[in-house]
């Protein structure tokens, strides 16, 4: 199929929700390959503009506001207001990042909605849902919790359970009630308006099955299995009192769903930054609209979205949608309710100067085909083996020779060897790759290749070996340093999609005025005769102790975890009296105790009973040194009939209970007592 060309291009990147900061996990996926994709348009010079914002509607948002007893507007200031900056800080070059709670939306997302309902493209149905009648209030299912009828979690979600994972529906739960009043809900009658998406079908398969076969296998793929499976209609509105009023008489109450007015949100931003022009990137058939966005978000990007837009009927479709499947943290997945994340303000503040190397480890780890996992050793080595020993390094050895040989001067180049000619062909085939790799939104190998270019100017510089050179043929170190110094030059337009940061500083040091994508590969950018500055390093290494540091910090979240979803087992069936005084429990000094050999779990304790000693085996060495536990009290069954562990009789058992580590303590009296009495 022929290439198409396009006049302009129409970047957006998923809004994300204003109910928290956003973490690695957001950049990874969505923002920074987005802004090396718009970086890179830039540099060539293209017609491009790049569309941010919050998405300030939705449930999530009123939860959050009713935990804090604040309003779901404060939630949305606060959080606009960090994820703007702390995006900002990293470098996203967005040309807006809007709102979606701004009067340009709420006009936006209010016509777009009447359009459709005035041309007929809804369907009206009622449906039962959950009311609290106390709180007068319609309950979405996130307001629901109840027993999860399949793992018997007493607080699941009405869409979700998070102990098993599983999604419900807030009628599934055994034992519903509201989270506002805790009463049980009632379920009532209501009507909404619904997207009949089983109409779209066709056209959507037409468009994407075979129009766009090109796209990512994971969001082809997961169209497929959408549409293999059958649309349904889908409700775009809800009960609930935060969002953009349904614009119908008696839709009193009712909101558009958040997912209908989001994506809109695109537009409206478009048309706050271009008030007279934002047409022509969503209409014009030489427009073409890429979506970042994670792979949580295909459907409603691919399906939904384009849906609403065909019914529409003056929007172009996207012509991409390079979803990104998703980032784990030290092996686990992120997640924001657990706080186990890297979020991207706390980075900012903890790494002043190196936004570089998160935008780089995230590029270098993207889970472009696959879930990836971030992990703090791997920052650190990327750091301190790649960006310093490669990229900084080089840099830096051509700047400082140039300045031992030449004070700075850039001198200029004689005759090129064919080692010199062959250095810049394989440059040349990199640029190549590099540039497709972008385009194709295969960012980590356009990274590798980026690196590549780095690696070719440390080789040239240690097989021509100046510092050598330099005390018989100073001729040929003048090409040799003005070659080194265009690959410098070369670099910091190969990099700034990537390490905008870093190049901008290079730039400086070169006293490069400008920088364009087609220069990539030449080597007359420099003027010779021209002093750059004196070097300054772009990178540093990073120490163990701040890797620990952090690495630190997940462990204690870990633990906060783990003691804050602690929930004790049920009670066991009622007991009688006789029930307990049947177990003869007794407090033992321990006397001597050791390791049972060829049993690593195993220790052998000699215990002081007050009736003259007996031996007990208990499972617990994985967590004592038998040392620790000579001289303490402990409590243990006395009556438990014998057994025989690695042939040794065991005369009872030591009571032990896990810690939040999952260890086990041994329980003991908190003061002395005399050895063999009885607890009770
Ligand atoms: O998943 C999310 O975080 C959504 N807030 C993304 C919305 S994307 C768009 F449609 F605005
Ligand atoms: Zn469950």
């Amino acid at each position: 199929m022929e290439k198409k060309t396009f006049k302009r291009t129409l970047v957006t990147t998923a809004l994300p929700y204003a109910n928290g900061p956003v973490h690695i996990g957001h950049l990874a996926g969505v923002y920074v390959p987005a802004d090396i994709y718009v970086r890179y348009l830039r540099l060539k010079g293209e017609d491009v503009v790049f569309i941010g914002g919050s998405d300030e509607h939705g449930v999530p948002i009123t939860i959050k506001a009713m935990k804090e007893s604040v309003t779901p507007q404060d939630i949305v200031d606060r959080y606009h207001t960090i994820i703007k900056e702390s995006m900002a800080g990293l470098g996203i070059s967005f040309d807006i990042y809007g709102r979606t709670t701004s009067e340009t939306h709420r006009k936006t997302a209010s016509e777009f909605f009447r359009k459709l309902y005035d041309k007929g493209e809804f369907i009206e149905q009622t449906s039962q849902q959950f009311y609290d009648e106390q709180a007068d209030q319609w309950l979405a299912d996130r307001y629901i919790m109840g027993t999860c009828p399949h793992c018997g979690n007493e607080r699941a979600y009405g869409d979700q359970c998070e102990q098993c994972g599983r999604d419900l529906s807030a009628t599934d739960l055994i034992n519903p009630h509201s989270t506002i009043t805790g009463n049980a809900p009632l379920l009532r009658e209501t009507k909404h308006w619904y997207m009949p998406l089983d109409k779209w079908e066709p056209r959507l398969r037409e468009w994407i099955l075979k129009g766009h076969k090109e796209w990512k296998p994971n969001v082809y793929g997961q169209c497929k299995s959408w549409l293999d499976g059958g649309l349904q209609p889908r409700a775009v509105t809800r009960d609930l009192n935060w969002g953009i009023p349904v614009p119908v008489e008696g839709a009193d109450g009712k909101v558009l769903y958040v997912w209908f007015d989001a994506p809109i949100g695109y537009i409206s931003n478009t048309i706050d930054l271009l008030p007279d022009t934002w047409e022509k990137y969503w209409k014009d058939p030489e427009s073409r609209i890429i979506h970042f966005i994670g792979k949580d978000n295909i459907v409603f990007h691919c399906l939904i979205f384009p849906a609403m837009l065909m019914a529409e009927g003056s929007y172009q479709l996207p012509d991409n949608v390079p979803a990104n499947e998703f980032l784990n943290l030290e092996g686990d997945k992120i997640s924001t309710s657990r706080n186990w994340a890297v979020w991207l303000h706390e980075y900012l503040e903890d790494f002043p100067g190196k936004q570089d190397v998160l935008r780089y480890v995230l590029t270098a780890n993207a889970p472009e085909t696959k879930d990836n996992d971030f992990t703090w050793r791997d920052f650190q080595a990327r750091n301190n083996n790649e960006l310093v020993a490669i990229l900084g390094n080089f840099v830096n050895r051509a700047m400082v020779l140039t300045h031992k040989y030449f004070e700075g001067v850039i001198p200029a180049a004689g005759e090129w060897t064919d080692y010199d000619r062959q250095t810049m062909a394989e440059f040349h085939d990199v640029k190549a790759t590099l540039g497709q790799n972008i385009e194709t939104f295969h960012f980590r190998e356009a990274l590798k290749d980026a690196m590549s270019l780095a690696r070719i100017g440390n080789k040239y510089l240690a097989d021509t070996e100046p510092w050598k050179l330099a005390k018989t043929d100073m001729e040929r170190v003048k090409t040799i340093m003005n070659l080194s110094l265009q690959i410098a030059a070369n670099l910091a337009i190969a990099f700034e999609p990537f390490l905008p940061f870093s190049t901008e500083k290079l730039r400086t040091m070169l006293g490069m005025s400008e920088v364009r994508w087609d220069k990539l590969g030449t080597t007359d950018i420099l003027a010779a005769g021209h002093t750059i500055q004196q070097p300054v390093l772009l990178f540093e290494k990073i120490p163990d102790d701040v890797i620990d540091a952090q690495i630190a910090r997940l462990e204690r979240i870990k633990q906060e975890n783990i003691l804050n979803n602690f929930r004790p087992k049920a009670v066991a069936e009622p007991c009688t009296f006789d029930d307990f005084t049947k177990l003869d429990i007794r407090v033992g000094t321990v006397m001597e105790c050791e390791k049972v050999k060829k049993a690593d779990k195993l220790l052998k304790f000699r215990i002081d009973d007050g009736m003259g000693g007996r031996t007990i085996v208990s499972g617990i060495a994985k967590w004592y040194q038998p040392e620790e536990l000579v001289g303490r009290q402990v409590c243990f069954i006395a009556n438990f009939p014998p057994r025989t562990l690695k042939g040794i009789e065991s005369q009872g058992m030591i009571l032990s209970a896990e810690d939040a580590d999952g260890r086990l303590v041994v329980i003991g009296p908190t003061g002395p007592v005399r050895p063999g009495v009885q607890v009770g």
